[in-house]
């Protein structure tokens, strides 16, 4: 007997194709986009000079040439590539290097490097859980803390996107599961920018007896005062049993590191599967990372985490003076507001969005488009993000860029969301 069903049926008639195809009709489309040179604070892109605010390159650091002699010093000396797993034959010194650099910075015992982000998560979630356990995330996280969490088959319990009763109420039902608990969390939200408020968060996981893990991705080489992240900025690093970063950011390359205690690392080492049966990273983007971080762990580093998040409040007051919903800082219980790199505006529809995106595009400017599911439904969002090395002069050009959009954008289509 055959089935009559065909695993590729998906592809052909999944949801968004009607969306897609109409949204390519109209040039709409803002994925996939072409770039031809490196990403700067100005690019190349399809045959035209357009700002960038749509990059993670927050410290500007894909430009320095300390950062690419790193690069180009690790490709002369280790080849293109190292054709095999950390585990069989893909370790250098390079990477022993990078890992004891990268715990002395987060203050940990031990660091591991995968080849992504998107690896570190999945490969320490799919290995320290256990269908015995549970794991709580907040709803806002990361793809790749969901993607871990589904390989582990622990028993998953999400709460309200910052929520700290959610939490709470969350963990005294994850409590009575029977088995062992990790909490996870996002130090910075990749969408919203907002931050995790984390001395609550710690609390509440150690009453509970659960451990914690932050995903410092966006707060790596920002936050803090040696730009440690957001557990060294809310002074919580000793409360957080494990910390996950990605070099694909502030680190200007590519790759993924999970820091925390030895025994937890070396049991990773051994253990985890999507660390030992994948090629390891590129020698260049090792040397590269490697010589970000020591640019990060000098002096220049504080300037740098400085003078990025002074844009950041720059562009972000500047968006709210056109009269754009800019997603607010996070308040803290004191008063404080927490700037990060990312500025997003709120636009809702998705449609909506892809055309503002199209009038920015049109006239210079390039900014991603956040649609469900990496945003609640109705809550599409045009992330904007800065660099340490965008200058004021180009955020100016950037925000007439926005205004003159705008107003263009409402003629024809109507308010946009409107000042909170
Ligand atoms: C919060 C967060 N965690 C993890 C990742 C995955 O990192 P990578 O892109 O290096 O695979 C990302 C990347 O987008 C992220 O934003």
């Amino acid at each position: 007997m055959s089935t009559s069903i065909d695993v590729f049926a998906k592809a052909r008639e999944h949801e968004r194709l009607e969306q897609l195809r109409a949204a390519r009709e109209l040039d709409l489309v803002p994925y996939f986009r072409v770039l031809e040179g490196p990403t700067l604070p100005v690019v190349e892109m399809e045959g035209k000079r357009r700002i960038m605010l749509g990059s993670n390159n927050y410290l500007g650091l894909t430009g320095d040439e300390r950062v690419a002699r790193g690069a180009e010093e690790a490709l002369h000396r280790y080849g293109t590539g190292l054709t095999g797993s950390r585990f069989l034959n893909g370790t250098t010194d390079l990477h022993l290097e990078l890992e004891r650099e990268l715990a002395e910075w987060f203050g940990t015992e031990g660091a591991l490097v995968f080849t992504t982000g998107h690896q570190a998560n999945v490969g320490a979630l799919g290995t320290i859980l256990g269908p015995g356990d549970t794991v709580v995330v907040d709803s806002g996280d990361h793809a790749s803390i969901l993607d871990g969490c589904i390989l582990s088959r622990a028993k998953l319990r999400p709460f309200r996107h910052n929520r700290i009763d959610r939490l709470e109420h969350t963990l005294e039902k994850a409590a009575s599961d029977g088995g062992g608990i990790l909490v996870v969390v996002d130090g910075v939200f990749s969408m919203e920018g907002d931050v995790a408020p984390l001395p609550e968060i710690a609390e509440l996981s150690h009453r509970y007896g659960a451990r914690l893990m932050v995903d410092e991705a966006h707060a790596l080489g920002v936050l803090g005062s040696r730009g440690a992240g957001a557990s060294e900025l809310f002074g919580v690093e000793d409360q957080v049993d494990l910390r996950m970063a990605t070099f694909s950011k502030s680190l200007a390359s590519c790759g993924g590191v999970i820091a925390g205690p030895a025994d937890v690392i070396e049991f990773l080492r051994v253990s985890s599967r999507p660390f030992m049966f994948t090629a390891s990273a590129v020698p260049a983007a090792l040397g590269a990372a490697l010589a970000a971080v020591r640019i990060c762990r000098s002096d220049e580093g504080r300037e740098l985490f400085a003078r990025v998040l002074d844009n950041a409040r720059y562009l972000h007051r500047g968006l709210d003076e056109l009269g754009f919903q800019v997603v607010k800082p996070t308040r803290l219980a004191d008063g404080t507001e927490i700037v990060t790199t990312v500025v997003p505006v709120v636009v809702g529809d998705d449609w909506k969005a892809a055309f503002l995106w199209k009038a920015l595009y049109d006239r210079g400017l390039y900014v991603n488009v956040a649609l469900h599911p990496a945003v609640p439904p109705a809550g599409a969002l045009l992330r904007t993000s800065v660099m340490a090395t965008h200058d004021h002069d180009t955020l100016d050009e950037a925000l007439e860029i926005f205004a003159d959009a705008k107003r263009s954008f409402e003629a024809e289509h109507g308010a946009l969301p409107g000042r909170a």
